[in-house]
């Protein structure tokens, strides 16, 4: 892993009901023990389990969104 890109700014951040987003070079490990190692500038790792490219969210997030009550 390197050193964050942008000192003072977070390399990890949650997106509400979304994806887990990584900035700068990163290695995930899946629930196999496969590591991934990305080097794009902003990766987003799924949390909703739902990707069909884990460990990386494909935006299937957004098909399972619960229907709002407004
Ligand atoms: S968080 Fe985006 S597909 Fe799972």
């Amino acid at each position: 892993m390197s050193e964050n890109p942008e000192p003072g700014r977070p390399d990890v951040i949650f997106c509400p009901n979304g994806p887990m987003l990584l900035r700068g070079d990163h290695a995930v490990r899946d629930e196999d023990g496969d590591d991934h190692r990305t080097t794009r500038p902003v990766s987003a790792v799924c949390r909703c389990g739902g990707s069909k490219i884990k460990p990386w969210c494909d935006g299937t997030h957004k098909a399972m969104r619960k229907p709002s009550r407004d």
